[in-house]
């Protein structure tokens, strides 16, 4: 077999910002300054960790970001009005809530509450029915990810059999809208699923986003699939500590045609998708407006 394919991950997402820079380049010239608001409630460490590096990729990128950070205490009620003041407000173009949430706080209820114009995560069900439907929605930014490195990797995705495995709301199942958008077979496979491994071991692409460290091995692996690892678990290695996917990177690779590493793979596209939607939301606002104002003041002719 061909010396399997490392998917950079990396490189594909400073094109993708690199796109992101010239869309933000354009709209100023419109006068839009495309803004982000990202509201972390609680102290989670890794949220923490996410929410700094969204922030600092928005502002390389020439993106507002507006930071709200909220005490671990904070009630639904507390949360809803911070985004309704948001909504509101026609500076802010993109409300990304970070997840998880603290138990007390009603999840579905607050993610219902972003305007779908401004969710830039994907999550609201209007969002998650418009992708299902095949409409142009605001899809969810690691799942888009991971299919712009799947259409790097494969070329022509459609007629392939394509499994995912996880079906989580933020991944496995925009995951699968998204590959059966693109005319792929897509079979999900999750905990209930029966001999996943045989399953697996059928498909042309695999999507691993279990969130189990190196669960996924060469014998789930048909020769010269192509893998996409979603997953970032942090295992302790003999004293050290390190980042490994749901996939085992060293038995896998002798038989994949392509490969994303931990890290270094699906990482940087998350975060390139979300600045990519931002600036489509941005955009779309500002063509809702416009068409808005000549409704209400057609222009004399
Ligand atoms: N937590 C883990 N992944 C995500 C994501 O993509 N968006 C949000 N808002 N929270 C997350």
């Amino acid at each position: 077999m061909n010396t399997p394919l490392l998917i950079d991950g990396k490189a594909a997402a400073s094109s993708v910002l690199q796109q992101v820079r010239e869309d933000v380049t354009s709209l100023y010239k419109q006068g839009i300054h495309p803004a982000l608001a990202v509201i972390l409630v609680g102290s989670d460490p890794a949220s923490q960790v996410y929410v700094r590096n969204k922030i600092l990729r928005a502002e390389e990128v020439g993106i507002r970001s507006l930071e709200h950070r909220l005490p671990s205490d904070t009630d639904t009620d507390q949360l809803l009005q911070l985004i309704a003041s948001l909504n509101a407000d026609d500076s802010v173009h993109g409300v990304l809530l970070q997840l998880p949430l603290p138990a007390h706080i009603d999840e579905l209820r607050a993610l219902q509450a972003i305007s779908p114009d401004k969710d830039v995560d994907g999550f609201h069900s209007e969002n998650v029915g418009g992708l299902s439907q095949g409409r142009a929605v605001l899809a969810p930014c690691t799942p888009s990810g991971c299919l712009y490195l799947l259409k790097q990797a494969c070329g022509d995705l459609r007629g392939k059999h394509a499994v995912v495995i996880g079906r989580s709301n933020i991944v496995g199942k925009p995951m699968a809208a998204l590959l059966l958008q693109a005319d792929c077979t897509v079979t999900v496979l999750h905990s209930r699923s029966k001999d996943p491994q045989a399953l697996c071991r059928q498909a042309d692409i695999v999507i691993a986003a279990v969130g189990r460290p190196r669960m996924i091995d060469a014998r789930w692996l048909k020769p010269g699939a192509v893998v996409i690892d979603v997953g970032i678990n942090r295992i302790d290695d003999d004293g050290r500590s390190r980042l490994v996917g749901d996939v085992d990177f060293d038995s896998a690779l002798p038989h994949v045609a392509a490969i994303t590493p931990v890290p270094g793979g699906v990482g940087p596209m998350t975060i390139a998708f979300l600045m990519k939607n931002t600036v489509t939301a941005a955009h779309n606002q500002s063509q809702a407006q416009r068409s808005l104002s000549e409704a209400v003041c057609p222009s004399i002719s």
